[in-house]
């Protein structure tokens, strides 16, 4: 029987679940195609309500046509390798274009080819508060992780980056200085939160596509915390419950700005800003931590 608990091996210095380390080597050939548009994220930073959106706004609004099948099948997960599983790789190679790709990859790590082919990449990056203990709930309801220990010796594992990805300061930093040079759309879930007519509005300039006002609100209506929430194919509710465990914490668990408030000691969040303070020092990149 395949393993479900993934240990965290090191991918050239970042953590990262073993299982996707063996897939590596296909991932870092991928061929990636010019009409391909990569969806990336540091896990818990909005991903699987950022895909939701690009896939209703490919369909034009169609909501039928976005309950064809779950989300992650929808946007594979480039690195994804579950021991007997398919692997992100494999489920692309079968998926007709124009392609959405998900990735958490840190920018150093991205498959060159996507570079290479110029394609559309859109970033959301998420208050670190907010996306530690996002992630602290997920290390508990998906089953790959090992036991992430109390809330406090989560939130040092964070701070260090030693937590699959690495750390999130340097992948936020990473992927900002890289909208220097390339077709890159940096996009905040505080943003999103606040006024995500806006933002939706953002990507289509980006995407360079136009729709009527009455298919927009379609698309915000459908991808609002509430409809995502009671939408098997936008829930994570159809994975298998090996894989999750939705009683320990629902995969869409809260969606707010915020709620790290309900959970961070003062003396925790006082540690958390002066070494925040010290990792984007000299950054033009700023995070509300809250709305
Ligand atoms: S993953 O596993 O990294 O792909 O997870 P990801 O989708 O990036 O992050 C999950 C968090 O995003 C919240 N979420 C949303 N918030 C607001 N609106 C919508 N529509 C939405 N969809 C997902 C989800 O609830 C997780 O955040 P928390 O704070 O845990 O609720």
């Amino acid at each position: 029987e395949a393993e479900i608990v993934q240990e965290l091996g090191s991918l050239h210095g970042v953590p990262l679940y073993k299982s996707f380390i063996e897939g590596w080597p296909r991932v870092k050939a991928f061929q990636a195609r010019p009409d391909d548009v990569l969806i990336s994220t540091y896990p818990k930073s909005g991903t699987t309500w950022l895909s939701e959106i690009m896939d209703m706004i490919y369909h034009d609004g169609d909501v039928e046509k976005c309950r064809r099948d779950a989300i992650y099948n929808r946007v594979p997960f480039l690195e994804l390798k579950a021991p007997g599983e398919m692997s992100g790789i494999e489920q692309l190679e079968s998926t007709p274009s124009p392609r959405l790709v998900k990735t958490h990859l840190p920018v150093q790590l991205l498959p060159t080819s996507f570079w290479e082919k110029d394609c559309k990449i859109i970033y959301m990056a998420r208050n670190p508060k907010d996306v530690a203990i996002s992630y602290y709930y997920f290390h508990r309801m998906a089953k790959i992780h090992q036991d992430p220990g109390t809330k406090a010796e989560f939130l040092e594992n964070f701070m260090a980056g030693k937590v699959p990805y690495g750390s999130w300061y340097d992948h936020v930093r990473g992927w900002w200085e890289k909208k220097q040079e390339k077709q890159l759309l940096y996009l905040f879930y505080e943003d999103m939160k606040k006024d995500p007519r806006q933002e939706v509005q953002k990507i289509l300039q980006f995407l360079g596509k136009e729709l009527a006002e009455g298919i927009v609100d379609r698309i915000l209506h459908h991808t609002s915390f509430q409809e995502m929430k009671k939408n098997p194919a936008a829930n994570y509710e159809t994975m298998l419950p090996i894989l999750m465990d939705h009683s320990v914490s629902p995969f869409l668990r809260k969606g707010v700005s915020g709620d790290w408030k309900n959970h961070f000691t003062v003396a925790q969040n006082e540690r958390f800003d002066q070494h925040y303070q010290k990792l984007m020092a000299g950054s033009d990149l700023h995070f509300q931590m809250e709305v």
